[in-house]
């Protein structure tokens, strides 16, 4: 082997053993940088008479084409492994299932109150909603809670220390009941030519559905909670109205007959006779236990007035329900906690 082909063997080896880019350009150096070894021997040319220059000329450049040939085979295999590396680093397993998105369902809350509008709407009750932030008046005042009575206190209120533009204090409201006042008041304003004519106006039936709060927090009371106002006006409406209705929806929303209600007497300002109304299961697992399911009486006349009509000849009843209790005990839910957790491994249940 002549000392040109035993330099080509040598760029060839260290080439291959170069296992970077890096490394493979400093070995490169080694041959064809400014003074690596063929860099040397084509200098040295200058020194031999012509005729010798040419043929050895010719003998260092096929070595230095094979020099050179072996630093680009080697730069391909470096950057084809390099990429190989980066694809198996990078690579996505087509064969996984798709993570997708989990198709929403509705809360056991919102079940229910669907449950109990469709319920009353087919009693003919019409569906109504107001704000969560209430005035003072709304809240209290125009239910016959007058401004320092301890009635009052029976609700923790929430206050804001906030007032409207006509300078009313704001509280979130304890309760569905000023939706009462909204709603009827909107209705007379509604057939006010017809009142003025002393002609009959339109009953006034409505449920009102939403959130409610309260500073309370406990296996069964949550600051947060729902309730459903009913409300029932007309010329003659009277308690056995209110047990005809009640109970009918009670044997709609749990699908049984086999029930019994119970009205208790109770205190509430804005009715008057008011009661508590209780229903005790005949079978199943809460047999014979009584459950207070609602607060209801018969509209006291100042509130009938604040609706804006004469307490004389509008005459009804108003409930006021918890969907959450209600939505407990079609469930089976022991902790009202867990409705508003948002744990999916809970609401899932019900989808
Ligand atoms: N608003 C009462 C409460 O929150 C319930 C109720 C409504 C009672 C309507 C009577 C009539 O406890």
């Amino acid at each position: 082997m002549n000392e040109l082909d035993q330099l080509v063997t040598a760029a060839q080896a260290d080439f291959a053993a170069a296992t970077t880019p890096a490394d493979l350009e400093n070995a490169k150096a080694r041959y064809l940088g400014k003074s690596g070894r063929v860099t040397d021997l084509l200098k040295a040319l200058g020194a031999l008479p012509v005729e010798a220059k040419k043929a050895r000329g010719a003998e260092i450049n096929v070595a230095k084409v094979q020099v050179e040939a072996a630093l680009q085979a080697r730069r391909d295999a470096l950057a084809a492994a390099e990429l190989e590396a980066q694809l198996r680093a990078e690579a996505l397993d087509v064969t996984l299932p798709g993570r997708g998105r989990g198709t929403g369902g509705l809360h056991p809350v919102s079940r229910t109150i669907e449950r109990i509008e469709a319920i009353f709407g087919s009693m003919g009750f019409d569906v109504a909603e107001g704000p969560e932030i209430e005035t003072d008046w709304m809240s209290f005042t125009a239910l016959n809670n007058p401004e320092n009575h301890p009635a009052r206190s029976m609700q923790d209120t929430f206050y804001v220390d906030l007032k409207d533009a006509q300078g009313r204090w704001l509280n979130l409201r304890p309760h569905t009941s000023p939706m009462q006042v909204r709603y009827a008041r909107a209705h007379a304003a509604r057939h006010a030519g017809d009142i003025e004519q002393g002609k009959p106006m339109p009953e006034i039936r409505v449920i009102a559905p939403g959130r409610t709060y309260r500073v309370d927090s406990d296996a069964t009371h949550s600051p947060m909670f729902h309730q459903c106002e009913g409300l029932w006006i007309g010329r003659n409406v009277s308690f056995k109205d209110l047990k005809f209705v009640f109970s009918d929806f009670i044997r709609q929303f749990f699908e049984t007959d086999d029930f019994d209600v119970r009205f208790r007497p109770s205190f509430f300002p804005f009715t008057e006779p008011s009661a508590e109304i209780d229903i005790a299961f005949r079978s199943g697992p809460l047999a014979g236990r009584w459950l207070e399911v609602a607060g209801s009486g018969q509209v006291h006349p100042n509130v009938v007035r604040n609706y804006g009509l004469d307490p004389e000849t509008h005459i009804g009843f108003a409930f006021g329900m918890g969907p959450d209790r209600l939505a407990m005990l079609r469930y089976g839910i022991d902790d009202l906690r867990l409705m508003f957790d948002g744990d999916l491994r809970f609401l899932q249940q019900f989808n």
